[in-house]
């Protein structure tokens, strides 16, 4: 028996080539960022913001500091995804709506608030490896909504940071964590890699 979602998952590639033709509506890249942000992240702190990419100006000022890639004009859009600094203090703000719709008992917000604060308070590496993983796993989640949407995607860590933080005015709290085009793959593009062996990186323990 064949399972679509796993089918979709395994056969994901990076796109390289895009149709330049092919663009997105609004409702379109909100639809991607919306399904992008039902991925987990810690505390559903929900850390991170994407910023769509897509008018011809804004694309090549983003392609001029990110390697001079192709994709960047040739895609629909590149999302600059960002991750925020874990800040506890933003926690019951964040939970608010799932005590409000009866999910999370009221009461539990204050553990979560304390046990994020002794996480994160105080401890820059520790807010900056959440911020990345929350970049990572919402960029993921993009990817493979794409994918299931009939589009080709690239992330893609050729990109000066610093640049990218200054031109797209991002916040003080906010990491560039990845670039992520979007858009309607050409014909010509790889298929996918073979992967290293499972047992090469898996353990048991
Ligand atoms: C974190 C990350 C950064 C990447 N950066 C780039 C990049 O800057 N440019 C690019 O063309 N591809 C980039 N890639 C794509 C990888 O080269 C690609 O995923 C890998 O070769 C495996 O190929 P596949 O995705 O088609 O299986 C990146 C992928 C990841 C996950």
């Amino acid at each position: 028996m064949t399972n679509t979602i796993i089918e979709s998952i395994a056969s994901r590639t990076t796109t390289s080539l895009y149709d330049s033709s092919v663009t997105l509506s609004d409702e379109q890249v909100r639809e991607l960022v919306r399904i992008a942000t039902t991925a987990p992240t810690s505390f559903n702190l929900q850390n991170w913001r994407f910023i769509a990419v897509r008018t011809p100006e804004a694309k090549a000022r983003l392609r001029a500091i990110a390697w001079d890639q192709p994709k960047i004009t040739d895609a629909a859009v590149t999302f600059i995804v960002c991750g925020q600094l874990a800040d506890h203090s933003v926690m019951s703000q964040r939970l608010a709506p799932a005590v409000e719709v009866g999910i999370m008992p009221a009461q539990m917000v204050p553990g979560w608030e304390g046990a994020a604060r002794g996480l994160y308070f105080e401890q820059p590496q520790r807010q900056r490896d959440e911020a990345v993983r929350t970049g990572a796993i919402g960029a993921t989640a993009l990817i493979y909504a794409a994918h299931a949407l009939g589009l080709g995607s690239t992330p893609m860590i050729g990109f000066d940071a610093e640049a990218v933080a200054r031109e797209f005015a991002l916040s003080e709290d906010e990491v560039p964590v990845m670039l992520l085009s979007v858009g309607k793959a050409l014909p010509e593009n790889w298929p996918q890699k073979p992967r290293r062996p499972v047992a090469e990186v898996l353990d048991f323990a």
